[in-house]
C-alpha cells in the first residue's frame, strides 16, 4: 500500500484526479487535502467519499506546522500537488493571495517532502500540476515547447512560474524527485462558475448577460479535463523524472469562435429558436494585461508516452453542457452559496 496525498481534490481538476486515482489504484491510500476555499466543493467528489481507500483532510497548505506534522503521519510516498488560487481576474484584484497559496504553499509541500524522507527518495515522487500560463502570451503563430522561456504576465500566472522554480530548485539542490506538466484550459463537470464555459452555461440558463472580454479576440487551447487527469496518472506512472510535460487539446479557439459554439449548442439543448442565446452576448472592458495567445505543443507526451485526448472539443463540449443541465442542483448550489452547507456540519 503506498500513501499517495492528492491536494486541491475538492475543486475542479483535482476532484477528476481523485476520483481517477481512488477507482483505478485500489492499492494506494488517496489522501485528499483540501482547504475548501471559495473553489472546493465536497459535493465535487461525493461519489467516492466512502470509498475504503480514501480520506478527506480538510487543511491550508500555507499552514507549515500542520503540513509538517500530517507529512510526518501519514509518510506519504507520492504528492499530486494541485492546490491553488487559480482565476486569473481574482489575482489581478488580490495578487497576495495567489503567491502565498501558490508559491510560499508549494514550498511548504516540498519542504515537508524533503523534511520526511530526508536524502532517501527511491520511489517517491513530488508532482506539480501546473499551467501553460507560466510562458506568457504567443503571437499569430507558434507553439508552446516545454524549453519556450517562461514570461509570466498575470499574478496567477507569476505565482504559478514561481512555484515551478521552486519545485526545480529543490530537484537540483536537494535531488527531490519530481515531475511538473503544464496543461492548456480545462472544461468539463464541476468547474467553478466564474471560469468562461460554466459561467456562460450559467447565464444563458438564467437568461444573463455573456460578458465578453474585449474584442473576444483572444485565443485558448481547449482541453476536456478528463482528459487532464489521464495526462496526469499517466505521468505520475511513467513520466521521466525530473522532466516537464505540455498537455493540451490542439484545440484553439478564439473565444468569441468558441460563445458562437456554447450558444449553438446551447440553443438546441434548450429547444429555443437559433440566435436566443447568442442575443445576450455583451461586450464588456478587457481584462487588464489580457493574454493574447496559448497554444500548448503536447508533442512529447503523445510521442513519449502515447497520451491523446480522446474526445473531440464538439464531443466534449456537448458532454459538458449535458452535465451543467442535468446537475442544476450543483450549479444552484454553487451560485446560491449553499454548497457550503455540504460539509459545515463535518467540517467547521
Ligand atoms: P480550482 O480553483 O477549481 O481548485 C483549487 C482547489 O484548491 C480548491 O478545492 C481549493 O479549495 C483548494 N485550495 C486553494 N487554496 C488552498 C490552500 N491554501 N490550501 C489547500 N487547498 C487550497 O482549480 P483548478 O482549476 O481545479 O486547478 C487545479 C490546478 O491545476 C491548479 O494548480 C491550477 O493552477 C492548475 N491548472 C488549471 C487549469 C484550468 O484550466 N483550470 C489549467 C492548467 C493548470
Ligand atoms: O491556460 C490555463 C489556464 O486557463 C489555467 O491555468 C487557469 O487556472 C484557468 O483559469 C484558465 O485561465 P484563463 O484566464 O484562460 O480562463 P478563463 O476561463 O478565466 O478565461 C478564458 C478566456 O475567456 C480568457 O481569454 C478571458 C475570457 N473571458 C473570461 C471570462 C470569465 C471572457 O471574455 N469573459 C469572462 O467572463
Amino acid at each position: 500500500m503506498k500513501n499517495i496525498l492528492i491536494t486541491g481534490g475538492a475543486g475542479f481538476i483535482g476532484a477528476h484526479v481523485v476520483r481517477l486515482f481512488v477507482t483505478n489504484y485500489p492499492k494506494y491510500h488517496i489522501y485528499n487535502l483540501d482547504a475548501l476555499t471559495y473553489a472546493g466543493n465536497l459535493e465535487n467528489i461525493a461519489d467516492i467519499s466512502d470509498a475504503p481507500n480514501y480520506t478527506f483532510v480538510k487543511g491550508n497548505i500555507k499552514d507549515i506546522d500542520f503540513i509538517n506534522t500530517l507529512f510526518q503521519e501519514h509518510k506519504f510516498d507520492g504528492v499530486i500537488h494541485l492546490a491553488a488560487e487559480s482565476h486569473v481576474d481574482r489575482s489581478i484584484t488580490n495578487p497576495n493571495d495567489f503567491i502565498e497559496t501558490n508559491v510560499l504553499g508549494t514550498a511548504n509541500l516540498l519542504n515537508a517532502f524533503r523534511d520526511l524522507w530526508k536524502d532517501n527518495f527511491e520511489d517517491k515522487l513530488f508532482y506539480h500540476v501546473s499551467t501553460d500560463e507560466v510562458y506568457g502570451s504567443l503571437g499569430k503563430t507558434g507553439l508552446f515547447t516545454e524549453t519556450t522561456s517562461y514570461d509570466p504576465q498575470s499574478p496567477y500566472a507569476a505565482s504559478k512560474a514561481a512555484s515551478d522554480h521552486v519545485v526545480r530548485s529543490f530537484g537540483n539542490t536537494y535531488k527531490l524527485p519530481f515531475v511538473i506538466s503544464n496543461c492548456s484550459n480545462n472544461y468539463g463537470a464541476n468547474q467553478f462558475p466564474e471560469k468562461l464555459i460554466p459561467l456562460f452555461i450559467h447565464n444563458i440558463r438564467t437568461g444573463k448577460n455573456l460578458p465578453v472580454y474585449g474584442d473576444g479576440n483572444y485565443t485558448r487551447d481547449w482541453l476536456f479535463v478528463e482528459d487532464h487527469a489521464k495526462a496526469i496518472d499517466l505521468i505520475f506512472h511513467k513520466g521521466k523524472l525530473a522532466d516537464t510535460y505540455n498537455i493540451g487539446g490542439f484545440n484553439e479557439w478564439t473565444n468569441l469562435n468558441l460563445i458562437k459554439v456554447l450558444c449553438e449548442q446551447m440553443d438546441i439543448k434548450l429547444n429555443q429558436p437559433e440566435g436566443t442565446s447568442a442575443k445576450l452576448i455583451t461586450f464588456v472592458k478587457d481584462r487588464a494585461g489580457h493574454d493574447k495567445r496559448y497554444a500548448i505543443d503536447a508533442t512529447k507526451l503523445n510521442k513519449e508516452l502515447g497520451w491523446k485526448p480522446s474526445v473531440t472539443f464538439e464531443e466534449g463540449l456537448s458532454k459538458t453542457i449535458d452535465w451543467y443541465l442535468k446537475n442544476e442542483q450543483w450549479l444552484n448550489n454553487v451560485t446560491s452559496g449553499a454548497y457550503k452547507d455540504y460539509y459545515k456540519e463535518m467540517y467547521e
